[in-house]
């Protein structure tokens, strides 16, 4: 049983017996060559996140097919997805998510899209969606990520955004490997503008 979850401008998510699959589609709007480099190196990338996250235990669906050209098949995390739950339990999940941020960067992974509707919520957080994920351990590259996960928070959850990105800074204050570094350079970024990784592109 085949059967369409979600479709982004990247990707198509099916659920395939139970798993999930992620075709990264053919845009026609690039030039061919270029189409099938980008999504080959997206697809391998995601894998490598993907497959070094299940050598750390990261909590994170696990990889069981890579085709290294547009599909992947991954484990389905049942669950809601954060967007859904955060307003209603923030304090509690907000600590979470700034921890889990730490040791991503811990281990030199960039997520790269660190919105609430990548997380999903099971016994504990998952982290899903690694296209736009990198090995980096730059204090810059860590910024711009909890950058984004704020622009997230204030575009989704308007009423506790401030609040929420507080208590997940200050969770990741406590975690993180360079914190002090990684946390002065967001003050830098946020004066910058705006950072939005743009998928499709
Ligand atoms: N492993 C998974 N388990 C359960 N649901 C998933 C999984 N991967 C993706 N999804 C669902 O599909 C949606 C889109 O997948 P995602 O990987 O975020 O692709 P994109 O945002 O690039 O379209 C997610 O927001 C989630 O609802
Ligand atoms: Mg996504």
């Amino acid at each position: 049983m085949k059967k369409l979850l979600a479709q982004g401008a990247e990707a198509k998510l099916f659920l395939v017996d139970s798993r999930i699959q992620k075709n990264r589609f053919k845009k026609t709007y690039r030039i061919k060559e270029i189409d099938d480099k980008l999504r080959g190196f997206r697809t391998r990338r995601e894998a490598k996140v993907l497959q070094k996250l299940a050598n750390i235990n990261f909590p994170s669906p696990k990889l069981l097919k890579n085709d290294g050209k547009e599909n992947l098949v991954i484990e389905k995390i049942d669950g809601k997805l954060v967007k859904d739950v955060l307003d209603k339990n923030y304090k509690k999940l907000a600590v979470e998510i700034g921890k889990k941020v730490a040791i991503l960067h811990n281990n030199s992974i960039i997520h790269g899209d660190l919105t609430t509707s990548n997380m999903i919520l099971n016994k504990e957080i998952y982290f899903i969606d690694f296209g736009l994920s990198f090995f980096s351990d730059k204090a810059e590259d860590k910024a711009v990520d909890l950058h984004l996960l704020k622009e997230a928070l204030e575009s989704k959850h308007y009423k506790i955004w401030e609040k929420c990105i507080k208590i997940a800074l200050d969770a990741y204050r406590k975690e993180a490997n360079m914190a002090s570094e990684t946390l002065k350079r967001l003050e830098v970024v946020e004066k910058r503008g705006r950072y939005r990784a743009k998928k499709g592109s």
